[in-house]
């Protein structure tokens, strides 16, 4: 099987929220691929803070001017996804050695599901290595400043949802 010649790249995540450390692997993926699906996880298992609609809805909004990247939701297997999607590569950002194990698990598993597929690691942004959605939701619980480290219109939105609802998730 050969990988050459591949235009879509599918980037899952649960995105919640999305922060430049995305962005900048949204970015490069699209160097790569003449499209990049972002694909939104709905049934994570984790207790998210924003609903996959609200999730989506940001993405989009901040992908509106880029005809290179497509917005989807997914939920249950990915590489159901990737079919649906009629995709084989997987685009992951790998930020450290603490990221490896649970990446090459999933890298080695969605293998074992999908034998066409194949999983491409892209190396963010080395001031961004430390960033993760959780730090980002923490420090904004706890009144921290996330300027700069999120887009802006999600900063808002993340600020309303402490300061509204205490961080609880909207119903979809
Ligand atoms: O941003 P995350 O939470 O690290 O993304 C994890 C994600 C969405 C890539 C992963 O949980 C996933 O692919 N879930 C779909 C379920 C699945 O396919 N599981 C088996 C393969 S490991």
């Amino acid at each position: 099987m050969t990988f050459m010649h591949q235009p879509v790249g599918v980037y899952p995540g649960s995105f919640d929220p999305i922060h430049v450390g995305h962005m900048a692997i949204v970015e490069r993926a699209t160097q790569i691929f003449s499209k990049v699906v972002v694909g939104i996880l709905e049934n994570s298992g984790k207790d998210p803070l924003f609903s996959p609609t609200e999730r989506a809805d940001m993405m989009r909004e901040l992908y509106a001017g880029n005809p290179a990247v497509e917005v989807r939701r997914f939920s249950g297997l990915l590489v159901s996804f990737l079919k649906e999607l009629d995709a084989k590569i997987i685009i992951r950002g790998m930020r450290a050695v603490s990221d490896f194990e649970y990446e090459f698990q999933m890298a080695l598993m969605n293998r074992r599901l999908y034998p066409s597929a194949e999983t491409v690691f892209l190396t963010p942004k080395e001031e961004y290595l430390y960033l993760s959605s959780k730090l980002v939701r923490e420090v904004v619980a706890l009144g921290g400043d996330v300027t700069g480290l999120v887009p802006e219109p999600v900063r808002v939105r993340l600020e309303a949802r402490y300061r509204s609802s205490k961080g609880r998730p909207a119903a979809d």
